[in-house]
């Protein structure tokens, strides 16, 4: 057993690794999160009562509030996922991003630099500092360019992308100069069960069950790599537990599609299991206006995961669709509590000024 902080758990990613741990691995977790409008505890309600869960609500900015956890918990590992994670919110007040994103895995850092400096032999030897990130640190690619590696270039495009960026070189930095032992991974598209009804699928499966429109940013064509989310998770564990201390690995799903692809597929299945009356769930779809700096199209290599650490995906991106919809569809309770007033607000904010095409 392992004792591993988690920072984020109790975001989308967060919740799924914080699950695993500890019903599939027997780990222990420390959860810290500050609970923004991401953070969900109804996602850990599975765990909430193990033995093995400790909750912090605390800001991965406060440093003094993170020593004391460091301190009073003794983690074995960080895994860390707590940021701003929505490319269009960080368009909207990008403030919010290079506070969490930047100075918050700075701050992280100096925490772990301290409290790893002063550990013994051989928890000293085997601590792990794991930072998840995105394959939107690469840029976008052109239709016929080979998907990204872990020696692509960093060419961020939305300042959601440049935050993580930021974060990525400062881990860099600090375990070329500190020693640091760190773990970078980064992943694709996540999708699957629990995710914020900000983010494409959640939103066209919510939208489509409340017989609101569908919007489709630009022509529909921009591409994605989709990777299920306990796929994921599987993935984030193993380089946790058998990376190599210093390096990168790539994770995606193999599951390249067009959004156009992606929300038509979404609406198949929702024909089959809640037919409309008012006809097919296309007919709500709606192109609107574009994102500003909108990557074309992202596509992982992760052939440095799948041949060193022997990771595969399990879910097709058909099988891991076919799960996420009907988890929706039966847990209206789960959504009917994050449609806030606060949620309702941002749908105004980003969708008001967008005009149909
Ligand atoms: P999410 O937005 O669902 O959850 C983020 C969590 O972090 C929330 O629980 C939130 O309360 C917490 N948090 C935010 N700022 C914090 C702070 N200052 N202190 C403490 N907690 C804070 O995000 P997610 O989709 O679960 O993503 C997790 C990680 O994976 C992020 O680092 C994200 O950049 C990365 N990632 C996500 C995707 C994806 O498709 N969702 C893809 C690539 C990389
Ligand atoms: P999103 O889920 O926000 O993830 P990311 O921007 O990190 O890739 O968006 C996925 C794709 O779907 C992206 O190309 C933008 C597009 N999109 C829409 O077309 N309509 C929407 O309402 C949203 C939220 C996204």
């Amino acid at each position: 057993m392992t004792r591993i902080l988690v920072t984020g758990g109790a975001g989308f990613i967060g919740s799924a690794v914080v699950r695993q741990l500890i019903l599939d691995s027997g780990d222990s977790v420390i959860n810290v999160d500050k609970l923004t409008y991401a953070g969900n505890l109804d996602s850990l309600a599975a765990v909430r009562n193990h033995p093995n869960y400790i909750f912090e609500q605390v800001d991965i900015c406060n440093p003094q509030e993170m020593a004391r956890c460091f301190d009073e918990h003794q983690p074995e590992a960080i895994m860390h996922l707590a940021a701003e994670s929505h490319v269009d919110r960080s368009i909207e007040q990008p403030a919010d991003f290079m506070q969490s994103n930047v100075v918050g895995t700075y701050t992280l850092l100096e925490t772990a630099r301290d409290y790893w400096n002063r550990l013994k032999e051989p928890q000293r030897r085997h601590f792990r500092f794991h930072h998840v990130s995105s394959d939107e640190v690469y840029g976008d690619l052109g239709p016929t360019d080979p998907a990204f590696t872990e020696v692509s270039p960093y060419r961020p495009s939305s300042p959601y992308a440049a935050s993580k960026a930021s974060s990525d070189h400062l881990v860099r930095a600090w375990h070329r100069t500190f020693g640091l032992p760190t773990l970078v991974t980064n992943c694709s598209n996540n999708y699957g069960p629990y995710q914020f009804p900000e983010k494409l699928i959640p939103l066209i499966i919510v939208n489509g069950l409340q017989g609101q429109a569908l919007p489709i940013y630009g022509d529909g064509h921009n591409i994605r790599d989709w990777l299920y989310v306990e796929d994921h998770a599987r993935a984030l564990r193993l380089a946790l537990k058998s990376g190599k201390p210093g390096q990168t690995y790539n994770i995606g799903g193999r599951s390249e599609k067009t959004n156009l692809d992606v929300v038509r597929s979404i609406c198949q299945h929702l024909d089959m299991l809640a037919p409309r009356k008012g006809g097919p769930y296309a007919r709500l779809i709606e192109f609107v206006t574009d994102r500003p700096g909108h990557d074309r199209r992202y596509a992982i290599d992760d052939s440095r995961i799948s041949v060193e650490l022997g990771w595969q995906p399990r879910e097709t991106f058909e099988s891991g669709l076919a799960k996420t919809v009907r988890w929706y569809l039966d847990n209206p309770e789960w959504i009917k509590r994050v449609q806030t007033g606060a949620y309702r607000g941002w749908l105004d904010a980003n969708y008001r000024h967008r005009s149909r095409l």
